[in-house]
C-alpha cells in the first residue's frame, strides 16, 4: 500500500493552525477566550479547510509567559474551562475532521510547580534533582540567555539552598532534568494522559534544550544520549497512539535539524519548523531576490519518507532573525521593522505579515502563495487568513497575540465584556475590526480569507505537494522564484515573482512528452502547451504567484 495513500502518516499533507484558546473566543462574556469559545468556533475552521488545530498552552500557570510557565501538567487553566471542556473540544474538532494537537512544554516547569517548591526547600528534598543545580554559579555567555531584555544569566541563585539552578528561559521557569528517569517517567505520564483525552500529537516546545543533558563546569554527565532519549519518547508516544505526530520547535541550522528527525527511518520528530527557510523568505522579501530563499531550499536536507516540514511565515513569537547575519539582519529590520519599538531582542521583530508589508494585498498574497506551494506542511497562526494586524501597544511578544477580530462590532465579536476587560487590546484603526474581521471576509470571495481558503483547498485537492521534493529552477530574473515540486511522475511548478517590476522567465523543465501542457491551478488560465524540449517562456506579473501543473498526455486524459 502507498503510504501517501492510507494517511497513515496524515500530517505530510495536513494544514495546521495554531490558536490560542484565551485570545480566540469568549464564550461567558468574561473578556478571557476559552475552551468553549474555542469549540463553537470550529465550523469556521472546517469551514476554511483547516485539518489540524494546535493548542498553545491551556495548563494551569503562574502567568508569567502566557502560559509556557505550567504549575500542572494535568489540568486546564481555570479562567479558559475544564478538563471536561478539553474533550468536548476535541470529540467536536473529530466530527469535523479537524486533529487536535497540544503544545507540550517540558522542558521547564513554572518555578510554582509543586515539584520546584519542593525542590527549593533542601538540597535532600525529594524533587530536588528534577532540576539541574550548582553550588556555584557558572558563567553564561550571552548567546544563551533566550530573553536578554529581562535575564542575564541563565543561572539564579536560590536564597533558601545556597545553590543556583538553570533555567534557559525567564527565571520563573526552572529547567527540568530531563537525564533524570523520574523526570522521563513524568514526561511519559503527562504524554501519556492528553494522548488518552484524545489528542493526535504534540509541539514539542524548546526542543534542542528538551533533549540535552544539562551540565555546568564540575558536574558528572550522567551518561545520557538525548537522541536515544528523544526515540524513547517516539516509542511511547506511537505505542500509546500508532500515528501520533511530534512536531518540534527546532530552531538550529539544516544539518543540526536532521539529526532530531532521527536516523533513515524517521525514528525521531515527525515534523520540524523550518526556521531556516522561513527566514531566510524574509530577506528575499525585504531585497526582491529570490537568493537567499532558493539557498534555503536547495540546502534543506531530504527526510525519510515519514518526516515533514512545517512551513510557516509567522508565529506567535517575535518573527526571530537569528539565523541571518548582522547586516542581513539589519536589512529585514530596515524593511519591515525600522522603529526599534518592533524589534526584539536585537534579533526579531514583533510584528505580524500584512503590517510589515504595509498592507500591500499583492505582496500579502503572494507569501502566502508561496508558502503554500513548498513541499512541508502549512501552518497558519490564527487571524494569519484575514491579515490581522498586531498591537504595538501590547508589551513583547504578546503585540502578535491579539484577540481573534470576527466581525466588525464591539470587541470585534471576540467577547461581549467591556472593553477594558478584554485579556489584550485589539489594534485600533485601519487594523482594527471594523476593517479587517473574518465575517466581512468571509462573505467577499475577493478577500484575502477567500484567497487564503482557495489555497488550502488546492493543497488538499494535491496532496502531492506535502510528498513532493523540490526543485528549484535557474533562470536569469533574480526576483523569480521557479521551483517544482516532484512526486513520482507528478509535477508542480510554482512561480513567485518578488519583485514589483512584471517579468518574463524562461525555465527547463527538461523533456517532456508531445501534447505535455502548463495548466494554471490557482487562476485558471488556458493552458499553456509546452514544447517537447521542455523550454517554456512564462509571463508573471509583479508580486504574483502562479501554480501550473505539468500534465502529461497520460495525465491529461484523466485530469
Ligand atoms: C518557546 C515558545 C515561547 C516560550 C518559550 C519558553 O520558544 O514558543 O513562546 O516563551 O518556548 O517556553
Amino acid at each position: 500500500m502507498r503510504l501517501s495513500q492510507t494517511g497513515d502518516v496524515w500530517w505530510k499533507s495536513a494544514v495546521f493552525y495554531c490558536a490560542d484558546v484565551e485570545t480566540f473566543q469568549d464564550s461567558d462574556g468574561d473578556g478571557i477566550g476559552d475552551l468553549r469559545g474555542m469549540t463553537e468556533r470550529l465550523e469556521y475552521l472546517a469551514d476554511l479547510g483547516v485539518t489540524c488545530l494546535w493548542l498553545m498552552p491551556f495548563y494551569p500557570t503562574a502567568g508569567r509567559d502566557d502560559g509556557y510557565d505550567i504549575t500542572d501538567f494535568f489540568g486546564v487553566d481555570p479562567r479558559l474551562g475544564t478538563l471536561g471542556d478539553f474533550v468536548e473540544l476535541v470529540r467536536t474538532a473529530r466530527s469535523r475532521g479537524i486533529r487536535v494537537i497540544v503544545d507540550f512544554v517540558m522542558n521547564h516547569t513554572s518555578d510554582r510547580h509543586p515539584w520546584f517548591r519542593s525542590a527549593r526547600r533542601s538540597v535532600d528534598d525529594p524533587y530536588r534533582r528534577h532540576y539541574v543545580w550548582s553550588p556555584t554559579k557558572p558563567r553564561t555567555s550571552k548567546a544563551e540567555v533566550v530573553f536578554p531584555d529581562q535575564e542575564d544569566s541563565i543561572w539564579e541563585l536560590d536564597d533558601k539552598t545556597g545553590e543556583y539552578y538553570l533555567h534557559h528561559f525567564y527565571k520563573t521557569q526552572p529547567d527540568l532534568n530531563v537525564a533524570n528517569p523520574a523526570v522521563q517517567e513524568e514526561i511519559a505520564r503527562t504524554l501519556g494522559f492528553w494522548l488518552e483525552l484524545g489528542v493526535s500529537g504534540f509541539r514539542i516546545d524548546a526542543v534542542p534544550f528538551l533533549f540535552a543533558e544539562d551540565t555546568y563546569p564540575g558536574s558528572e554527565p550522567g551518561g545520557f544520549d538525548p537522541q536515544r532519549y528523544l526515540k524513547d519518547v517516539r516509542d511511547f508516544v506511537t505505542r500509546r497512539l500508532g500515528d501520533a505526530a511530534l512536531l518540534g520547535e527546532v530552531n538550529l541550522p539544516y544539518p543540526q535539524q536532521k539529526e532530531f528527525f532521527g536516523g533513515a527511518d524517521g525514528d525521531g520528530l515527525n515534523m520540524q519548523f523550518d526556521f531556516n527557510g522561513m527566514q531566510r523568505l524574509y530577506l528575499s522579501l525585504a531585497r526582491g531576490d529570490a537568493g537567499p530563499l532558493t539557498s534555503a531550499l536547495r540546502e534543506r536536507p531530504p527526510l525519510d519518507v515519514t518526516s515533514q516540514w512545517a512551513n510557516f511565515v509567522r508565529n506567535h513569537d517575535e518573527l526571530t532573525l537569528d539565523k541571518l547575519s548582522i547586516a542581513e539582519r539589519k536589512e529585514v529590520f530596515a524593511a519591515f521593522g525600522p522603529d526599534p519599538g518592533m524589534q526584539l531582542y536585537g534579533r526579531g521583530l514583533r510584528r505580524r505579515l500584512p503590517t510589515m508589508l504595509g498592507g500591500d494585498q499583492r505582496r500579502i498574497r503572494l507569501v502566502y502563495s508561496l508558502m503554500f506551494s513548498l513541499p512541508g506542511t502549512p501552518t497558519l497562526f490564527y487571524g494569519e487568513e484575514i491579515g490581522l494586524g498586531e498591537n504595538l501597544d501590547v508589551e513583547g511578544r504578546l503585540a502578535v497575540r491579539t484577540p481573534m477580530q470576527w466581525d466588525a462590532g464591539a470587541n470585534g465579536g471576540f467577547s461581549t465584556a467591556p472593553r477594558r476587560r478584554l485579556t489584550r487590546p485589539q489594534p485600533a484603526g485601519l487594523w482594527g475590526p471594523e476593517h479587517v474581521n473574518a465575517a466581512d471576509q468571509r462573505q467577499d470571495p475577493g478577500s484575502l480569507w477567500s484567497f487564503v481558503r482557495t489555497l488550502i483547498r488546492r493543497y488538499r485537492q494535491m496532496p502531492q505537494i506535502g510528498w513532493s521534493d523540490v526543485e528549484v529552477l535557474d533562470h536569469d530574473v533574480p526576483a523569480v522564484l521557479a521551483h517544482v515540486c516532484r512526486c513520482e511522475d507528478w509535477r508542480l511548478l510554482a512561480i513567485h515573482n518578488l519583485g514589483a517590476d512584471d517579468a518574463l522567465v524562461t525555465l527547463d523543465l527538461g523533456t517532456v512528452p508531445e501534447g505535455t501542457v502548463l495548466r494554471d491551478v490557482l487562476d485558471g488560465r488556458d493552458d499553456q502547451p509546452l514544447d517537447p524540449s521542455g523550454r517554456v517562456e512564462v509571463r508573471v506579473d509583479g508580486y504574483r504567484g502562479q501554480w501550473l501543473r505539468v500534465l502529461t498526455p497520460g495525465e491529461l486524459a484523466y485530469a
